[in-house]
């Protein structure tokens, strides 16, 4: 996201509408910053964009203000600390936190510049309400059932992202200034990947989840009510609700390939998984199902299964993933 970001400030600190100078104070927001070494990566690169900018112009830089945003029950205290840290570093920068859902508003009208969000976006704000209502498994434990209903879930779940996605541009476009630049990363597929139309991003999971019902590990009512609410879209898709949303226009879209250097292994492959999913896992099925850390049995059986089924990769080649990379301009007016 580095390039994206060094672009997004470069535009902000020389166009500063019509004056050629930077604006004397601009803020940036981190929207699912989490609590981990990453919490302050995307704000560090912003802050040093500004000054490097400001230094190649020969102007002073503006007064910052860095704000982190991620939900209530985020760790914020790890957060605040490692803000005190930063603001020493970066002096003169001001900072604060801002819990609460991305998905409703955060901060005043037009008072931002820069939004960053990565690897956060492709969480729902719920899973999709038709699935739930209707009683509809995410995914079915007969496998002829799941195919025959695949449609209808992969198409609830784009319906819901759909409709959080909106609201999220709609939110940003109250937040920032006419001119305001985001920039995200989310999960997502290339649209011409076909094989990934009719797939889920949370579908390598749910196969292990299933795995264990069969074994008598986790209870098969329990696993039919479970929804892991993530949506991965096309950039094709993002990029017309982005267009039919109105508010930015798309200055940049990247879905980077990514080529060689990290070996693929079961266990790497369980424990990422594990990594993101382990919160919801525990919470809807309790940490100790079937008498055991529910956990140990998940990687266990994501191994057994990646072993005995021969390869992984042929799996993740049915079901290809990938990021969205996506820079967007506030538009100055909407038409
Ligand atoms: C995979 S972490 C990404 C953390 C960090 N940005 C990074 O790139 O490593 C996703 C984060 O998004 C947050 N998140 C999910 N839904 C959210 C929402 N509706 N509003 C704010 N944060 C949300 C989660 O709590 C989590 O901290």
């Amino acid at each position: 996201m580095r390039p994206l970001i060094q672009e997004a400030i470069a535009g902000l600190c020389s166009s500063s509408s019509t004056s050629a100078s930077s604006p004397r104070s601009m803020v940036i927001a981190d929207l699912g910053c989490s609590s981990g070494p990453n919490a302050l990566a995307l704000s560090s690169i912003a802050v040093d964009a500004v000054h490097r900018r400001c230094l190649g112009l020969r102007q002073p830089p503006p007064e910052l203000c860095v704000l982190l945003n991620d939900l209530p029950n985020n760790d914020f205290g790890t957060v605040v600390k490692n803000l005190v840290e930063f603001k020493q570093n970066n002096e003169p920068v001001l900072t604060g936190v801002v819990p609460g859902s991305f998905y409703g508003r955060l901060f005043t009208a037009e008072s931002l510049h820069l939004v960053c969000s990565s690897n956060s976006l492709h969480w729902l704000s719920e899973a999709p309400e038709d699935l739930k209502m209707n009683s509809i498994p995410a995914y079915d434990v007969d496998a002829n059932v799941r195919r025959e209903r695949r449609a209808v879930v992969v198409g609830a779940y784009a319906r819901q992202f759909r409709k959080d996605f909106m609201m999220f541009l709609k939110m940003r476009a109250i937040e920032l200034i006419p001119g305001g630049r985001m920039v995200v990363s989310l999960a997502g597929r290339r649209s011409f990947d076909l094989a990934s139309k009719f797939t889920h991003a949370w579908e390598s999971t749910a196969m292990i989840l299933c795995d264990m019902v069969t074994m008598g590990v986790i209870d098969k009512e329990k696993f039919d009510s479970f929804y892991i609410p993530i949506h991965g879209p096309s950039d094709e898709e993002l990029r017309q609700i982005i267009q039919e949303e109105g508010s930015f226009s798309i200055r940049e879209m990247q879905v980077p390939e990514f080529t060689g250097g990290v070996q693929i292994t079961p266990t790497k492959v369980a424990n990422m998984l594990r990594a993101a999913f382990e919160p919801i896992i525990v919470q809807h099925f309790g940490s100790t199902e079937g008498g055991e850390g529910i956990m140990d049995e998940f990687a266990r059986t994501a191994e057994r299964r990646w072993s005995l089924h021969g390869s992984l990769q042929d799996e993740l080649a049915e079901n290809p993933r990938g990021v969205l990379l996506v820079s967007l301009e506030k538009k100055l007016a909407r038409f």
